[in-house]
């Protein structure tokens, strides 16, 4: 019997990082990491296979897919938005062909297998999309369903992400004579921007955050593409580990959505200044709002209402802002740098 295996796509990527790191602790599972670039060692020792390759090589995939019994699919792989924005026809191709690609690979793995695949998918707060600041300030908290017309390509691209892993769980070949389901356990989780004390974002809009901080704590000046007043949900990387892996590992009957908003805390570009200036007083910022990456910004909203999330499976972030910049960022980024 092969021993079953997780597959991550985009598994150089921030999240990524943290995941390998978690299942290598934590998990029985063979490991497959698969992104353009593999894994910088040691981490990329902790896998079962470490595999440069694209998500749009199909070949790749059925090869993979051969090769290792897989039960979960973390699909990472993705174009962030502000690179989506640049080159949206290859945005495309990734964001929405690739996931198709794994979505397939679910299906015919499990087919062949007997068993279902779960497919776990970072989707975004770009999926939403708010028509101006004064609406978005009204909104405040949004739920799930409301304002789902988004303004960019990112999240067109994850919002019909969204609806094709609901398409593949629920309604697969429903004009099949003997339709058996696609055997495909699609679960999303529209991530607010996260932070990570080890890594930052490339080509993503809530970079700012984590730009900022790690700017600060490295001593080098910052031009924050933002206005003090713009506003956004953040988490720190080790609860969106903790979110993928718990909605994993919650019993399918429990899961109302396919899709489930999860927040930690909401901050200004202000907010978050004070607080870098507090920890690191000769932090060098600037605030020089760019009014397309500004604006994208200000199309998303400023928190989400995570009730079923909490409500389904128990979700919980275990850092507020504070915590999360005095526990998590302030001794990590500032141990991180200490080593260069
Ligand atoms: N953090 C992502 C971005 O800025 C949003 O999912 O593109």
């Amino acid at each position: 019997m092969r021993k079953p295996a997780i597959l991550i796509t985009g598994a150089s990527g921030e999240i990524g990082h943290g995941l390998v790191e978690h299942f290598a602790a934590n998990s029985q599972h063979d490991v497959v990491a698969l992104d353009l670039k593999p894994l910088e060692a040691p981490l990329g020792g902790r896998c079962t296979a470490n595999l440069a390759g694209d998500i749009l090589d199909q070949a790749l995939l059925q090869r993979i897919a051969a090769e290792h019994d897989i039960h979960e699919i973390y699909h990472l792989a993705a174009l962030l938005s502000t690179s989506a924005e640049r080159a949206p026809a290859q945005a495309h191709q990734v964001n929405v062909g690739g996931t198709l690609n794994l979505l397939h690979l679910a299906h015919e793995h499990s087919r062949r297998s007997g068993h279902p695949v779960k497919l776990l998918f970072p989707s975004s707060i770009a999926a939403y999309g708010m028509p101006d600041r004064a609406t978005k300030a009204k909104a405040g908290k949004v739920k799930e369903h409301e304002f789902n017309a988004p303004s960019t390509m990112y999240g067109c691209n994850k919002l019909y992400c969204e609806h094709l892993g609901r398409y593949f769980t629920l309604h697969f070949q429903q004009l099949a004579r003997d339709r058996q389901g696609s055997g495909v356990d699609f679960r999303g989780l529209r991530f607010p921007g996260l932070i990570s004390a080890f890594t930052m974002p490339t080509g993503g809009t809530s970079d700012y955050a984590p730009e900022m901080i790690h700017a600060a704590a490295k001593g080098a000046p910052y031009r924050c593409f933002v206005d003090e007043e713009a506003r956004l949900p953040f988490m720190a990387m080790p609860d969106a580990i903790t979110a993928l892996t718990k909605l994993a590992a919650a019993p399918a009957g429990q899961l109302r959505l396919r899709t489930y908003n999860i927040g930690a805390f909401s901050v200004s570009a202000r907010e978050l200044h004070a607080r870098v200036v507090a920890e690191w007083p000769k932090a060098d910022v600037a605030f020089a709002r760019d009014p397309a990456r500004g604006g994208i910004v200000d199309s998303w909203p400023g928190d989400v209402d995570d009730t079923a999330a909490r409500r389904d499976w128990g979700w919980q972030p275990a850092f507020d802002f504070e915590r999360a910049m005095k526990e998590y960022l302030i001794p990590n980024v500032r141990a991180f740098y200490a080593k260069r």
